[in-house]
């Protein structure tokens, strides 16, 4: 269904302002947002306005009782200048995923699909070129009804705004197993992309940094003893020439990343178990020289090389080379620079708006 998107330009655009292809994500924010507003039982006046602050009631339900979900995209540009988007289906259909689990109204998803296309046709020159930089895309909702109660919302909104992103991490990551905290635990909401979730997370997070560590691995809630997920990444290893994730048990975010990467490793040969996967398994392979390469996949951070994961008194390290975890990371770079051929069909294109400057 074709939508009437109303559009309002920003009277100039900050671009200058700042220098995107040298900049550290999250810090600066394109000219634009896409929003849409939710009430009496249906999404109204979906639009793209110059990016604004939105008024927010003490009361707005979000605050208290924490509806509120995202997504995170990145868009590239490819061979003739147009911007690309990886799987915005999926992201569509997970947003939806989180909505449900959390008591939200489902977004059309084809008007998530439009919206970001309209969106990207505007703001195309904010997508960085340098080497491992690209337009972060947030799609996002929350309840902004004003009310004291726990209850769903009948009020919401939607937005999908953007910040120009440099590479994550430049070098190979540490994990920090956790034994203490928990991410999520199977018939929560870790499944869903819920703000929530990433708010029980910071403290133990900087707890970990403060050890010397990047980033969590989360373990299960009940044995500590089954790997979960990284952060903001899946997880994967090689022992014994084999690659092994985590299966998607019902605590675990289902990452766009790691269903491309699952689908990627196949391609080149390699045996992928989705299975569960434990510490002992990890500490075993580690002993017994068989533990060969990990990595953390994800949308902010791409695939993020491990060298080394802390668990209780031990340091489990892996070898200084990652030959296959490279080359899944070149593929899908490439892939979405459209500088190999798109056999998967991930990459879905944008049509430019004739008139913004190219
Ligand atoms: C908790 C968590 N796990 C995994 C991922 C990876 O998901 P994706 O590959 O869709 O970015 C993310 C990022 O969205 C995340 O926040």
């Amino acid at each position: 269904m074709a939508y009437n998107i109303k559009e309002t330009r920003a009277t100039a655009s900050r671009i200058n302002e700042v220098d995107i292809n040298n900049i550290v994500m999250g810090h600066a924010f394109t000219d634009h947002m896409f929003i849409c507003d939710y009430e009496d039982g249906q999404w109204k006046n979906p639009r793209i306005e110059p990016m604004h602050e939105i008024p927010t009631h003490p009361a707005a339900m979000a605050l208290h009782y924490g509806q509120a979900i995202f997504e995170g995209m990145k868009t590239t540009l490819g061979k003739d200048g147009s911007p690309l988007l990886f799987r915005p289906d999926e992201n569509a259909k997970r947003l939806n995923f989180s909505a449900d689990r959390m008591g939200m109204p489902l977004f059309p998803e084809d008007l998530f699909i439009e919206g970001l296309k309209r969106f990207m046709a505007i703001e195309h020159n904010w997508i960085p070129t340098s080497e491992g930089s690209a337009l972060y895309l947030r799609p996002f909702m929350y309840a902004d009804e004003a009310f004291i109660g726990m209850r769903a919302a009948t009020k919401y909104k939607f937005i999908i705004f953007a910040s120009p992103a440099g590479p994550f991490f430049s070098k190979p990551i540490k994990l920090w197993a956790e034994t203490k905290f928990i991410r999520a635990a199977n018939g929560g909401t870790g499944e869903a992309k819920a703000a929530g979730n990433y708010a029980a997370a910071i403290r133990p997070t900087e707890i970990a940094r403060t050890k010397g560590y990047d980033q969590v691995l989360w373990l299960d809630a009940r044995d500590f003893e089954y790997v979960q997920e990284v952060g903001t990444m899946n997880f994967f290893l090689k022992i014994d020439g084999k690659w092994i994730t985590p299966n998607l048990g019902g605590s675990i975010l289902a990452g766009i990343t790691r269903m491309s990467v699952i689908d990627l490793l196949r391609d080149k040969g390699f045996e992928v178990s989705e299975r569960p996967i434990t510490m002992q398994e990890i500490v075993a392979a580690f002993e017994n020289g068989t533990l060969e390469e990990a990595f953390g996949a994800g949308t902010a951070v791409g695939i993020a090389m491990v060298e080394e994961i802390g668990y209780k008194d031990m340091k489990i390290k892996f070898p200084a080379e990652n030959p296959v975890s490279e080359e899944v990371k070149q593929t899908l770079e490439k892939i979405k620079h459209q500088e190999i051929e798109d056999k998967f069909g991930w990459i879905v294109p944008v049509e430019l708006d004739a008139s913004v400057d190219a």
